[in-house]
């Protein structure tokens, strides 16, 4: 993957957009660089004014990891339809709520749904290198051939579900609340979450569809997606605090991308709400994916 060096940050210039990242994205897995962490660090350090050289060994540096792909022996290879999770953590904690929740949630989902017998196919990614920029997610989506591609009539994303602090957040997929709508169909799959919140008798709110997960490079080729998301660093409103409960003024997640985000950072509550969820639109879309998505 290329030669050593050294990166000088000073003030106010992006040091990542220096590095040609594309010679380590090759090869059977998906390689990160590590020294991203350290990148951080530096761009931190060149912002507040100091001049920063780093010198780095791609060698040592670099490490191999994996999306994990399981599907429905049974049902309809024209018709996919797909759920995903990021394995993955950032260095700095476990990574508990982000994402051992969405992971669990879909992993559960998955072993049960092999009960049944679904009409379309059921197809359950766990998603590496997330933290380092969406790696493997996009990795999958740029290396799927245009006729795979139109095979997956919808894609359902799970990162972080069970907030401490939680709301119930649905992505905005019709773009009512935040302005950005996602692919066609995206707005029916945010109506058939909020149908499951609402008889359930639990409140809900739309959450922003901007791509900062998983579901980005599927919204990016016209994959019709949607998602559930409890929330991370945003501090709760008072506002919310009166729907949901909880604590205003403090994070959704108060140990987001912490040492902290272990298995006390989880609101049992949101997880299995969010949990029977994911089950109820996977189990509903199993059989029937009602014109989303083609
Ligand atoms: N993708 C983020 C992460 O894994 C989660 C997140 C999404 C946080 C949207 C804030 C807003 O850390
Ligand atoms: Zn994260
Ligand atoms: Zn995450
Ligand atoms: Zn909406």
């Amino acid at each position: 993957a290329g030669a050593s060096g050294a990166i000088v940050f000073n003030e106010g210039q992006e040091g990542r957009t220096e590095i040609d990242l594309n010679p380590v994205l090759g090869g059977p897995g998906i390689t990160i660089p590590s020294f991203f962490t350290s990148f951080a660090v530096g761009e931190e350090l060149a912002a507040a004014g100091t001049s920063v050289t780093m010198n780095w060994d791609p060698v040592s540096e670099m490490r191999t990891t994996y999306n994990v792909i399981a599907e429905s022996r049974k049902g309809d290879p024209g018709n996919v339809v797909m759920l995903g999770a990021h394995l993955d953590s950032v260095q700095e904690g476990p990574g508990i709520n982000d994402n051992g929740s969405g992971s669990a949630g879909v992993l559960e989902v998955a072993l049960q749904m092999a009960k049944l017998k679904p009409k379309n196919k059921m197809r359950f990614a766990f998603w590496g290198a997330e933290e380092f920029g969406l790696l493997g997610s996009a990795h999958y989506v740029a290396n799927l051939p245009e006729e795979e591609r139109a095979k997956i009539a919808l894609y359902l994303n799970f990162d972080m579900i069970a907030s401490t602090n939680y709301t119930f957040g649905i992505y905005d997929g019709d773009g009512d609340a935040f302005g950005t709508a996602g692919p066609p169909g995206s707005d029916q799959i945010e109506a058939d979450f909020e149908k499951y919140f609402a008889d359930r008798g639990e409140p809900f709110t739309a959450t922003a569809f901007t791509g900062r997960s998983d579901y980005g490079p599927f919204i990016e080729v016209g994959i019709p997606s949607g998602g559930l998301f409890t929330g991370a660093e945003v501090l709760k409103t008072p506002e919310e605090a009166a729907i949901f409960g909880g604590t205003a003024g403090v994070p959704l997640d108060p140990c987001y991308h912490q040492a902290c985000d272990t298995i006390k950072n989880i609101s049992d509550k949101a997880l299995d709400v969010n949990a029977d969820a994911i089950a109820t639109l996977a189990a509903t879309y199993a059989f029937d994916t009602g014109g989303i998505g083609g």
